[in-house]
């Protein structure tokens, strides 16, 4: 993967960290710049504070966009019981932090901030990944190719994982005795 810096014009970086380069798993990612100890805040997850109205309708306009384009990313975050932030600012580069089912790195919310930091040492060059943490509503949509031995197929929370087996497992089970019911009307 390339080493280069693909920040557009107008987009800022802030993190001595971490930088954006294109990823293999889709599009663009952040990447470590040097070792990252455990435990280390990387970059903050910045973006506009929005009410939970706000949110609601922003999340509509995206899922309208993504039947149209097929792009369904997600960048709004939950705050608190009142508050999102939407992350799609060219400021915030942690918006481009691809996911995960084994991930390297965490977000979570420090005095009003969401901050991602390393879980385990990174080394130089790695990608950092955070679990997205997704519930399984529309998961078809957001299929997951993070490529790690313990991914699910799907990007959603690990909370979810039991429940996104046994649903995968019945639409196997499903379909294979579809597969059967039309060998057996051939043969009749
Ligand atoms: C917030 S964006 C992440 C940045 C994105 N790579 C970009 O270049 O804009 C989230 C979108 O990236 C893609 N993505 C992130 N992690 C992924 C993964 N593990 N497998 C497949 N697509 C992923 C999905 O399309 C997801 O909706
Ligand atoms: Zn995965």
């Amino acid at each position: 993967m390339s080493k280069k810096s693909a920040l557009l014009p107008g987009e800022k970086c802030d993190s001595k960290w971490a930088e954006v380069r294109k990823s293999g798993i889709h599009g663009r990612g952040m990447f470590a710049k040097k070792k990252i100890p455990a435990g280390t805040y990387i970059i903050e997850y910045k973006g506009e504070r929005i009410d939970k109205d706000e949110s609601n309708d922003r999340g509509w306009a995206q899922f309208d966009r993504a039947k149209e384009t097929g792009d369904a990313a997600v960048y709004i975050f939950t705050l608190d019981d009142d508050w999102d932030v939407d992350g799609n600012v060219p400021e915030n580069s942690a918006r481009l932090i691809n996911h995960s089912c084994d991930p390297n790195c965490e977000s979570f919310i420090e005095e009003d901030k969401i901050w991602i930091s390393a879980v385990r040492d990174i080394e130089k060059d790695e990608e950092l990944f955070f679990n997205y943490g997704f519930d399984l509503e529309n998961y078809e949509d957001h299929p997951c190719y993070c490529g790690s031995k313990k991914c699910v197929g799907y990007i959603c929370g690990e909370d979810y994982w039991k429940k996104l087996k046994r649903k995968l497992a019945a639409k196997e089970g499903w379909k294979k005795r579809k597969k059967k019911d039309k060998k057996k009307k051939k043969k009749s």
